[in-house]
């Protein structure tokens, strides 16, 4: 429902490629040609008159393809270099055709003064990110906790990096959207795992129609749109990810695989989320999560712990979900976030190990609407959970939607944790008897 309009970064780098391309050995040089290879190369030869060509003139000639730089697959080759800046273009006789004799002047005279250009950048730099990337407004989205702090933020345009931390499914990243949203401004957002590298996030080479080319990563692409860079879930990443160092500091980096330096645009600032402090999970909770590095830490500046909502906005949270499906049923709300409420605190209690986020409540509101059974949406989004708890997760609704209150309940609790205790004892003072 929301990050409706932001580009989740895994989809847009996906591309197929029409090309089944082999080596190209000398001997079948000429025959291994793709289509798009095989245009460039007669469109190049009737341009020139010949196939011996420099390297400004194959670029010249591949900007007639849309391309700003020379073919890599032909320069890059090997068997196609004739000399310093110079290649042989591989034509379907394999032949060296002559250019006219004037036109041989030319080329032999610029080949002579022209010093051949060595291109130290990547052969095409392309960006798989196109359109709007800011996210849309979500009209369930309420406003809590440290949520205007980061509008301020996002809106002051600073490179100011910030680390949220938070139990799952209370609204980090949501909240992160929504700030950018109503900032209109872009943001991409990188699911860090424990796989994700320096290619993944700075960008890679990448085959497309043929070509090798460039294809910027998601925090590159952010740097040079001055966009805000969401890594979210930081804590599952592995220590590849201090290649994002010089980045957090907001210097811009030098990306060696295309021997770029690329600084930061204007407005280009980075939020990470995470379940953990990036200490690890010491409850084993959140399973995968890492230690991050200190020097990783240290380079933002703030964190914000986010809490689960107050009841009042937890409500309201619930209430907008259900009237973006056309329906109003404000006692059920306030019922589910009561619910929540008592298995929150026995949670933080040790009470029980699971816990009710504000995304199962969303959920369960979105099941409500779909079977129309409050009961049957409860049951289907607590299956999850195991039986023991879930049964009673079940059982405490039942308490709660026969007018139970938060304290009641929790009065009730307490008192059967006494009566267990007392009996507990009972029976160690029976036993000792019985020594
Ligand atoms: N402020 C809010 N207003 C409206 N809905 C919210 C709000 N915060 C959270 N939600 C609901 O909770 C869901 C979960 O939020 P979000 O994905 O941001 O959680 P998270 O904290 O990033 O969780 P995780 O740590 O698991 O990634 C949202 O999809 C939304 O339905
Ligand atoms: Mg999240």
């Amino acid at each position: 429902m929301q990050n409706k309009g932001c580009l989740s970064y895994k989809t847009m780098l996906g591309y197929t490629s029409k090309l089944k391309k082999t080596m190209i050995t000398k001997k079948d040089k000429n025959t291994m040609l793709n289509t798009t290879q095989k245009e460039f190369v007669d469109y190049a030869v009737d341009k020139y008159g010949t196939n011996e060509l420099t390297v400004a003139q194959l670029k010249e000639a591949n900007q007639n393809f849309g391309h700003k730089y020379a073919p890599q697959w032909l320069i890059k080759n090997k068997d196609y270099k004739i000399g310093k800046g110079l290649f042989q273009v591989p034509t379907e006789t394999g032949e060296t055709t002559s250019p006219t004799a004037g036109a041989s002047e030319n080329v032999l005279s610029s080949k002579k003064q022209e010093a051949p250009i060595i291109n130290t950048e990547a052969a095409y730099v392309v960006s798989s990110l196109t359109g709007d990337i800011v996210p849309q407004k979500d009209k369930s989205f309420v406003s809590f906790g440290n949520y205007p702090d980061l509008k301020s933020i996002v809106k002051s345009n600073m490179f100011y990096p910030v680390f949220i931390t938070g139990l799952s499914g209370n609204g980090k990243t949501f909240g992160v959207t929504q700030a950018c949203a109503e900032n209109k401004k872009e943001m991409i957002r990188v699911n860090v795992t424990i796989e994700t590298d320096e290619d993944d996030l700075l960008g890679g080479y990448r085959l497309r129609d043929g070509q090798t080319v460039w294809q910027n990563g998601p925090v590159i692409e952010a740097m040079e749109r001055g966009a805000l860079l969401l890594l979210d879930e930081i804590d599952l990443a592995s220590n590849k990810i201090m290649c994002l160092q010089p980045i957090l500091e907001g210097s811009g980096v030098y990306v060696k695989k295309i021997n770029k330096f690329v600084k930061p645009k204007n407005g280009f600032n980075v939020v990470a989320t995470a379940n953990t402090k990036g200490q690890g999970s010491d409850d084993g909770k959140f399973i995968g999560t890492n230690v991050l590095n200190e020097a990783f830490l240290e380079r933002f500046p703030i964190t914000f712990e986010q809490k689960y909502p107050t009841a009042k906005i937890e409500e309201k949270i619930l209430v907008n979900t259900l009237a973006s499906a056309g329906k109003t049923d404000k006692e059920f709300c306030n019922k589910l976030v009561t619910w929540a409420d008592v298995i929150r605190k026995t949670y933080f209690d040790g009470g029980v190990d699971e816990i009710i986020s504000t995304r199962r409540l969303v959920h369960i509101i979105q099941a409500y609407t779909i079977f129309n059974s409050k009961m049957k949406a409860i049951e289907v989004c607590t299956n999850r959970f195991d039986d023991d708890t879930k049964n009673s997760f079940v059982e405490l609704y039942t308490k709660v939607d026969a007018g139970a209150s938060a304290e009641q309940i929790s009065e009730e609790q307490r008192t059967a944790e006494v009566n267990s205790q007392m009996s507990d004892n009972d029976s160690e003072s029976d036993d000792s008897d019985v020594i």
